[in-house]
């Protein structure tokens, strides 16, 4: 299911209380996904613009939405004072500016991860936030960790709080792709697929990340030249548990991310596809089985509407309710010892600054 062809999440909000009005900056893949998102399933607010570099394929988003306008600088669209909040999913090159932009003008901002591409721009993007936070005592912005939002990850998390599985020492994650577009490279893998796994295991063991190993087993034989894929990434918390994490992404096959996580008194996985069961024939007799995801769009679909839903009832209040600007810069300062890791091939330690 995707952004345009399911039903809103939720009832229209009440008559005569105002739309969040949004700007999305930058609308290609994901940005026009959450446009239609707004328009189509999120109550509460209205997309009244969109910024893009292509600004044929902002008219093109815009005409899908009625009242929508194009406003081809970003940042003018930002200094709009008919915009109420801001989704930035432009290219992470240019997320530092537009996020600084929105806290100057003491807007809400839902920015696709990556938060900035260096941990050191993250930081400056914590410090501006807590600056404006030491004023007026609220936050503004939020990253796109939408797995946060997934109901899987959310009864994971429960369950690990509850003490459900005892004290969980270890963390099984596989993320797998089909494949991926020409000009990936293993570093990018690294920065773009790995850095939801860091996130998630953030959110479930409620600690930051001390270390980080890269392992380059040997590569499939699908994999572009350059790229060494699977790769298997050890985390180490600073609680002193480990997750280990296998990134795949020519795998052939389908979107698959799997999660177990191991405790004292048991263990509990996600991600496993328990859709419609069938049996047809195979090449060696009947198979039994299910339809595995094409793609992150629809594996997390539901995750996507949940974090844009509670992003615009929160900014609606004046809050965040999702992770922030902290988690983006964690998840960098991890990234940035992943990268060091792979290339220089030893444990690295990962330097964050305190909060
Ligand atoms: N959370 C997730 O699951 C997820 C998945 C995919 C991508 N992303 C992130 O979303 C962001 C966008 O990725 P995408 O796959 O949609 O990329 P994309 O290339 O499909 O779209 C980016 C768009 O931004 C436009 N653009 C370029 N410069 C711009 C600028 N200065 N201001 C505004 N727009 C500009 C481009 O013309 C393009 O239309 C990236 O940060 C990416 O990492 C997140």
């Amino acid at each position: 299911m995707t952004a345009t062809d399911a039903p809103p999440l939720v009832p229209a909000a009440e008559p005569g209380t105002a739309d969040l009005r949004v700007a999305v900056l930058g609308v290609g893949l994901m940005g026009a996904d959450h446009v239609a998102r707004l328009h189509r399933r999120v109550s509460g607010a209205r997309v009244a613009a969109v910024s893009d570099a292509a600004t044929d394929r902002a008219d093109q988003v815009a005409a899908e939405v009625p009242g929508c306008r194009v406003v081809p600088d970003p940042l003018a669209a930002v200094a709009d004072p008919e915009i109420d909040a801001v989704v930035v999913a432009s290219p992470g090159r240019f997320h530092e500016e537009q996020v600084l932009a929105c806290i100057d003008r003491g807007i809400p901002v839902l920015c696709e991860k990556p938060l900035t591409l260096e941990a050191a721009s993250s930081l400056a993007v914590v410090r501006a936030e807590d600056a404006y936070a030491a004023r007026t005592g609220g936050r503004l912005v939020q990253v796109g960790f939408m797995r946060r939002f997934d109901p899987e990850y959310a009864q994971l998390r429960e369950l690990i709080a509850s003490g459900g599985i005892g004290e969980p020492l270890v963390v099984h994650c596989a993320h797998r792709n089909p494949a991926v577009p020409p000009g990936v490279t293993t570093e990018s893998v690294v920065n773009d697929s790995v850095v939801h796994e860091v996130d998630v295991a953030r959110f479930l063991l409620g600690e930051e990340i001390a270390a980080v190993t890269v392992l380059r087993p040997r590569s499939t034989r699908h994999a572009a030249e350059e790229l060494s894929d699977p790769l298997l990434v050890l985390l180490e918390t600073t609680g002193g548990r480990v997750v280990d994490v296998e990134v795949f992404v020519s795998t052939g096959l389908a979107y698959e991310v799997r999660t177990e996580v191991v405790g004292e008194d048991g263990s509990a996985m996600i991600g496993i596809p328990q859709g419609l069961v069938r049996q047809s024939a195979g090449p060696g007799g009947a198979v039994r089985g299910t339809t595995v995801p094409a793609g992150f769009r629809e594996r997390f679909a539901t995750a996507y509407d949940l974090e844009l839903q509670r992003w615009v009832d929160a900014a609606r209040r004046g809050t965040v309710d999702g992770p922030g600007a902290w988690d983006g810069y964690a998840a960098q300062a991890v990234c940035a010892a992943g990268v060091e890791a792979l290339l220089c091939g030893r444990r690295t330690e990962v330097r964050m600054e305190q909060r």
